[in-house]
């Protein structure tokens, strides 16, 4: 038997998951670090603590699981997108990587639309500029941290830093180089006519390859402190959105998922390069060598639950772990207790600004008709609802592209509760799948390495071979037809607010 390894550099954690060739876990640990917001809308975190976290998880998944060091063939590596990480001449991190979610860069974006209009940035990247994306913070760190530009030899994302620490390789893959926004989507290769507008010097970017290829080997030492072999293949991997893809089976025409981690997405694949000519949804390649995919983004999903777990849900974390659940079930089980619309309470999930479909850095999360009627359980209701009509207003955008979606899955944390299933599928109004295998973006990964290590023919047969459908939740035409009035004022409200979300910035 062989085996792979996928491991996700997420947000919140780390995972690495060690599967055997027929998609089953041997063996899996995760490792949470911290994220640091030196100033509201920025977003930081210590790529030393994604490298400690993969080698430690690296080392446990091989201990626990027993298996032959030479049985281990391949590994792949999917990450959050769009984070920037800088190295100098010792390859040592320079500064933070100012990470997806960061909204400092406003001004750039500004700069860039002046150096190439937006219709040529849409037709070369698939976008317009954007302030998450990584080119624009690397203009923020040349304008406002000139000394650590100049020391800059390397830029490298998260996942492939995490290369870089495991192979000595600087390389990247089509699908997470597209959020740089540095890359020819449509071509699949480094823009030159970008990077000479920018002037950035392509001798900073890694190798480009498909997710699919072989970047390299483990180093020796590496080899060695994780208990595996120097012949340990490192395949390309994906962004975690279309390692998520791949993990969940999305990889033909009319698939689609809504993963619901730290961000929301809402993925749907194309074998063609499909662009929304007015820029709200991303086009990025996707891990599938040859096709992209079209994605909306919500920046705040898991992350409003968790910032109000964190903030107002302290006994619940106590009671959690007093009963050996996890606390999300007990929120769940409050949720579940309140009405559809929340008795007419409102969440907008902007608490790092908004993507789909306002692209927003300045926007902010709000609570809209606060009763005295109101309780902690209509607030996380309202909370899962909002993050539900963001996530349903990019669903409406895919479908005004014309993109048809047969089939729409659920996954990330957020995929697992039913409560939140069934919001998607009222306000979609279609049936929301999960695939029995609930490791996403790491199972996604180890297929990938498995298709470069040539266990696996291609990954569409991978995903044919391992990944099976399980829960379906159909829509409630009450809830439905309840929510649809609920999302038109939902609109309304970011039309209302946008002067002053300027406003509030300004301040
Ligand atoms: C996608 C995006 C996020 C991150 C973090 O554009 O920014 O989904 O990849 O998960």
């Amino acid at each position: 038997m062989n085996y792979l390894i996928g491991i996700d550099v997420g947000t919140s954690a780390t995972k690495t998951v060690l599967f055997d060739e027929k998609g089953r876990v041997i063996a899996s640990a995760s490792r949470e670090y911290s994220l640091y917001q030196p100033q509201n809308g920025w977003a930081e975190q210590n790529p030393e603590d994604w490298r400690e976290a993969v080698l430690e998880t690296l080392t446990q998944v091989v201990a626990e699981s027993g298996v032959k060091k030479e049985a281990v063939k391949g590994i792949g590596i999917s990450g959050q997108m769009h984070g920037l990480v800088m190295l100098d001449e010792k390859n040592e991190v320079i500064r933070p990587s100012i990470i997806w979610c960061d909204q400092r860069t406003s001004a750039e974006v500004e700069d860039m639309g002046k150096l190439i209009p937006k219709e040529r940035w849409i037709e070369i990247t698939a976008n317009p500029p954007l302030t998450g994306w990584t080119a624009a913070k690397i203009l923020w760190v040349r304008k406002h941290e000139p000394e650590n530009y100049g020391r800059c030899r390397h830029i490298l994302l998260p996942k492939d830093y995490i290369r870089y620490v495991l192979t000595g390789v600087y390389a990247t893959d089509v699908s997470d180089a597209s959020g740089m926004q540095l890359l020819d989507v449509p071509g699949r290769c480094w823009s030159k006519e970008v990077l000479n507008k920018l002037d950035i010097d392509q001798e900073l970017l890694g190798k480009v390859y498909e997710s699919c290829e072989v970047t390299g080997t483990l180093l020796p030492e590496i080899a060695a402190r994780t208990g595996l072999s120097a012949d340990t293949k490192v395949a390309g991997g994906a962004g975690d959105n279309a390692a998520a893809a791949v993990g969940t089976g999305v990889v033909k025409d009319g698939t689609a998922f809504t993963t619901i981690g730290t961000s929301g997405v809402v993925f749907a694949h194309s074998s063609q390069v499909t662009i929304d000519p007015k820029g709200r949804v991303h086009t990025c390649c996707c891990a599938v060598p040859g096709a992209w995919h079209v994605m909306g983004v919500t920046q705040g999903a898991g992350l409003s639950l968790k910032w109000f777990k964190d903030n107002f849900c302290q006994d619940y974390v106590e009671e959690a772990s007093v009963q050996k659940i996890d606390v999300y079930d007990l929120i769940n089980r409050d949720v579940s207790q309140v009405e559809a619309g929340s008795d007419k309470l409102i969440y907008l999930p902007y608490l790092m600004g908004e993507r789909t479909p306002h692209l927003d850095p300045d926007c902010r999360g709000v609570f809209f008709g606060l009763s005295a009627i109101h309780t902690r359980k209509h607030m996380l209701r309202a909370v899962m609802e909002g993050v539900s009509y963001s996530l349903s207003d990019c669903n409406d955008i895919l479908k005004d592209m014309g993109i048809q979606v047969g089939e729409m899955m659920a996954c990330g944390g957020g995929g697992k509760s039913q409560v939140w299933r069934q919001m998607l599928a009222d306000m979609y109004d279609c049936q929301v799948k999960t695939v029995a295998q609930t490791e996403g973006p790491a199972l996604g990964a180890a297929i990938l390495a498995g298709v470069g290590c040539g266990i696996f023919e291609s990954v569409e047969s991978a995903c044919d071979a391992l990944i099976f459908q399980d829960k379906t939740t159909g829509p409630e035409e009450r809830q439905a037809g309840l929510y649809k009035k609920y999302h038109l004022l939902y609109k309304q409200l970011y039309e209302d607010l946008k002067d002053s979300y300027k406003k509030l910035a300004a301040l």
